[in-house]
């Protein structure tokens, strides 16, 4: 069996990165991870992307002018990989319109909310603020819009009035280990694929995400 090749980019601690390559060293899971790339050395997920023996490349944002030429290094790296499918996981940089169109339909991310809801920052703060009782993370297609792609997961806790953004933070966490690795495996079996910009899941256009539910979370 052909494991689809899958890169994972990030910034940060990697947690995300770390449940994707676990599931696929789980040997059930019909992808490998076969590059973790940071865009800084001080990613706390380099080390433990080699820990788990997957091969590790920097590519220092610092360095580059613009955020053109850091996209052209950077998409020189995962095409050097052989990756078929990127998985951002904590990546935080905002990628140019170009470099999101040679990925198109290749290209996913994981977003601490329940898209739409709350695209960008704070959106535990968000979420808690506005009195919502269900939040979640949300696993999607990146396109040219900032966290607008097609969402095709979704893990949904739910929350309490008392509850603090640190303490919603690491319970998204569980949930974002869950469905990304899901996501992925879905993808490596081609029940889920991007097709101009829509999701379709076995064969049929998604009308709405997948759901996972936590409420042993909540
Ligand atoms: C996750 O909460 C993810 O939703 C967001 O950044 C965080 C990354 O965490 N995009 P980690 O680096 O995977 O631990």
């Amino acid at each position: 069996m052909s494991l689809l090749p899958v890169a994972v980019v990030i910034s940060g601690r990697g947690s995300n990165m770390e449940a994707i390559a676990r599931a696929s060293l789980s040997g059930t899971s019909r992808y490998r991870v076969v590059r973790v790339i940071a865009d800084r050395d001080s990613a706390g997920g380099l080390g433990r992307a080699t820990a788990l023996g997957i091969p590790t490349s920097v590519v220092p944002v610092k360095q580059y002018a613009d955020r053109a030429s850091f996209d052209a290094a950077l998409a020189a790296e995962l095409d050097a990989s052989g990756a078929r499918l990127v998985a951002l996981a904590g990546f935080m940089r905002i990628l140019s319109a170009e470099f999101v169109q040679r990925f198109e339909g290749r290209l996913l991310n994981i977003h601490p909310s329940l898209l739409p809801r709350y695209k960008g920052l704070d959106t535990h703060a968000r979420a808690i603020a506005a009195g919502d009782t269900q939040h979640g993370a949300s696993v999607h297609y990146v396109t040219a819009e900032l966290d607008g792609g097609p969402v095709i997961m979704q893990g949904r806790l739910r929350l309490q009035p008392s509850d603090t953004p640190e303490a919603v933070s690491a319970r998204v966490h569980t949930l974002e280990h869950i469905i990304y690795p899901h996501v992925c495996s879905l993808i490596a079996a081609g029940r889920i694929e991007c097709r101009n910009g829509a999701v379709f899941f076995d064969g049929a256009p998604l009308a709405a995400p997948l759901i996972q539910e936590n409420d042993a979370a909540a």
